[in-house]
């Protein structure tokens, strides 16, 4: 089966009317649209619409995840306050969250917001952007289902639990270091898997401490509980790997013990009877205004000549590329918008039309739904531009050479196909 790029629009307005379809209100399901599309957008299609489905459309249907989006602020000072989000979704808490942190941090300097019963947010660098589009410097965390076991243990214990920090800065993007402490993350076993590769030897050890680079065997041994994604650093001491499994606990503490929420093994979400049950969990979000430290102007430059300086140092080799983080996901959203949107694999494909077909959602039209080329037919033509005419039944908006969406005409070059 052939892989499709696809307009984020037309993605994002899918995710929005599958979420309200089961159930979520429009202004939440369009925050969770937004969230998973923009993690496509910046490149990290491990966290994107394909996770709309295994994850929260799956929990919802399995009635392990709310609809409802209700909340309490359950304690709250001028700089500070404890969110319980009983089961809702985490994206839409979080955004709230994340701007109450901000809002105090304009008004008092700092702001310091924590969610217990909260679900998984998806990418924990949306949060940080917030902050840092409002001249903050941001930090955010969550824990997360056990996979990563503390350094010197082969138990899964501590989620893979993101961090991330942004701030904004004088280059065409905002610092912002968005990962988790693990050195690879569910999602992305879930793309090896996909691709049919063999992890990297140093990722994963079995639960007799054993190296395994089998993606599949991975990805069922993480559910199972036999294999574990190691921290940042790696197996053993040698590397620094308690280094990771640190940042992982300073998470785990952060998301958990300030809120009271849930915490290690109490987030396999497994009920005592063995079948699946919510997984509740906590987050912590932090805002600081960087105006109570200095000018905005100031920091954005001195942050900017960070990042300037840091691109001068002596390269290993000359073709070699110095970035900073945040960089990749800018340069990846400009790429990605030029392309046309993100591309869908079959994998991907499969669970989107399952929601389509059980939403009733038949409005929307895929290019992988077509069965047939169809020549169309150009009715104008400039350097590099085409203007083309659709055949009467053909599967709309879609030109095949580019496999890209276009609009009631194909505005790019290229011999034109449609399928129907
Ligand atoms: N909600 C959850 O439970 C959960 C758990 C784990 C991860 N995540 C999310 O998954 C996403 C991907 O996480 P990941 O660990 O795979 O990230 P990753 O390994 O792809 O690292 C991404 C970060 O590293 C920076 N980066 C990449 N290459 C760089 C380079 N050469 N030089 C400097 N910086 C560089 C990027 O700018 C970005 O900040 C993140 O958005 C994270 O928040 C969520």
């Amino acid at each position: 089966m052939t892989s499709y790029r696809i307009p984020f629009d037309i993605l994002e307005n899918f995710s929005r009317d599958v979420l309200i379809k089961i159930g979520v209100e429009p202004k939440h399901a369009a925050v969770v649209a937004d969230i998973l599309t923009e993690s496509d957008r910046r490149g990290h299609e491990t966290h994107g619409i394909g996770r709309l489905k295994p994850i929260y459309y799956d929990r919802v249907k399995k009635g392990i995840l709310e609809t409802a989006v209700k909340y309490d602020i359950v304690k709250e000072t001028s700089t500070t306050a404890v969110i319980d989000a009983h089961n809702s979704l985490g994206h839409p808490i979080s955004k709230i969250a994340m701007q109450m942190a901000i809002d105090k941090a304009k008004q008092h300097g700092l702001g310091m917001v924590v969610c217990r019963n909260s679900t998984h947010y998806g990418i924990a660098g949306y949060y940080t952007s917030m902050a840092a589009a409002q001249g903050c410097v941001g930090m955010c965390g969550t824990n997360a289902r056990p996979s990563i076991p503390p350094t010197g243990a082969v138990e899964n214990m501590l989620g893979t639990n993101p961090l991330a920090f942004a701030f904004p800065t004088d280059e065409d993007f905002d610092f912002n270091l968005d990962c988790a402490t693990s050195i690879a993350q569910r999602g992305r076993i879930e793309q090896y898997v996909r691709e049919n590769r063999p992890v990297p030897a140093g990722w994963v050890i079995d639960d007799k401490g054993q190296p395994c680079t089998d993606a599949q065997q991975v990805l069922t041994g993480l559910t199972k509980g036999t294999h574990a994604l190691l921290p940042l650093g790696g197996a053993g001491e040698e590397l620094g790997g308690y280094k990771g499994y640190g940042y992982a606990t300073v998470v785990e503490v952060l998301s958990a013990s300030l809120s009271q929420a849930n915490f290690l093994r109490a987030l396999y979400g497994t009920k005592p009877d063995g079948s699946a049950g919510p997984i509740e969990l906590g987050h912590f979000f932090f805002a600081a205004n960087v105006e109570a430290f200095t000018t905005l102007e100031e920091f954005k430059k001195s942050a900017g000549d960070i990042m300037r300086e840091l691109r001068t140092a002596k390269k290993a080799h000359p073709e070699d590329r110095i970035y900073v983080a945040g960089e990749k996901e800018c340069e990846a959203y400009h790429e990605q918008i030029k392309l046309g949107g993100v591309i869908i694999e079959p994998a991907n494909q499969k669970a989107i039309d399952a929601m389509r077909a059980e939403q009733g959602l038949t409005q929307y039209v895929f290019p992988w739904d077509a069965k047939q080329d169809v020549p169309i037919t150009v009715t104008e033509e400039k350097p590099n531009l085409k203007v083309c005419k659709y055949p009467e039944g053909a599967v709309q908006n879609m030109c095949l050479d580019k496999s890209m969406y276009v609009g009631d005409g194909c505005y790019h070059a290229c011999s034109c196909h449609v399928r129907k």
